[in-house]
């Protein structure tokens, strides 16, 4: 006896889902989105912003400070910089925002007699500090200026001067550190400020004068 081979029966036909319209689209991911939304916060993940702060603005606080021997009482938003309360509330805008973030040295001031980078330091942190800008090397009305800004002037060592604040404020501190026992040492310890301008040779000889007075 033999037997017709059977042929496998086509499979049914399947009708591919309809093209989703601009509307149905929308529709789908804000439903999704908002799922994923809502799910993270379900798991515990808090909002960014949440809080009592979140309604009114960020948080803020008052800080008193002394800056160039002069008491300030501010109201600040906790996130401000040192850098951007000098320049932006109290108008001294000889510390410069070259990076803004901690690699260039055209913002450095005094705290407490050290120096440091204003645009990494918190504001809100300095309650009681004295700070010290380029502005109060030379208050009096007499024109005399610091021995190292008269330095940096004999030595030439600026061109376009955005850097030159920063420079000269870590420079007294390179200097008050003691940190200038040689071209080299002092090379070392100002080399957090950068000069676009490549004057370095003569700041470090401006340095080296107003140290040992050469
Ligand atoms: S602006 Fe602060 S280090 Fe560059
Ligand atoms: S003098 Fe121009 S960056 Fe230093």
């Amino acid at each position: 006896m033999s037997t017709e081979p059977v042929e496998p029966a086509d499979p049914p036909a399947v009708e591919p889902p309809p093209a989703p319209s601009r509307r149905t689209f929308i529709a789908t991911t804000t439903a999704v989105g908002g799922a994923v939304v809502a799910g993270g916060l379900a798991a515990g993940t808090p909002a960014v912003g949440a809080g009592p702060a979140a309604a009114g603005g960020p948080p803020s606080g008052r800080l008193a400070l002394t800056v160039n021997g002069e008491r300030h009482t501010v109201t600040v938003d906790s996130r401000t910089s040192l850098l951007d309360l000098l320049r932006e509330h109290l108008g001294l805008t000889g510390s410069k925002k070259g990076c803004d973030a901690g690699a260039c040295g055209a913002c450095t001031v005094l705290v407490d007699g050290l120096r440091v980078t204003s645009c990494l330091t918190l504001a809100i942190r300095l309650e009681g500090a004295e700070v010290t800008t380029i502005e109060g090397l030379a208050p009096g009305e007499d024109d005399r200026l610091h021995p190292l800004q008269s330095a940096f002037l004999q030595q030439d060592a600026l061109q376009c001067g955005f850097c030159t604040p920063g420079q000269i404020m870590s420079g007294i501190g390179c200097i008050q550190e003691g940190h200038t026992g040689s071209a080299e040492e002092i090379r070392e310890w100002m080399s957090g400020n950068i000069c676009r301008c490549g004057c370095y040779v003569k700041i470090v000889k401006a340095v080296d004068q107003a140290a040992h007075g050469k």
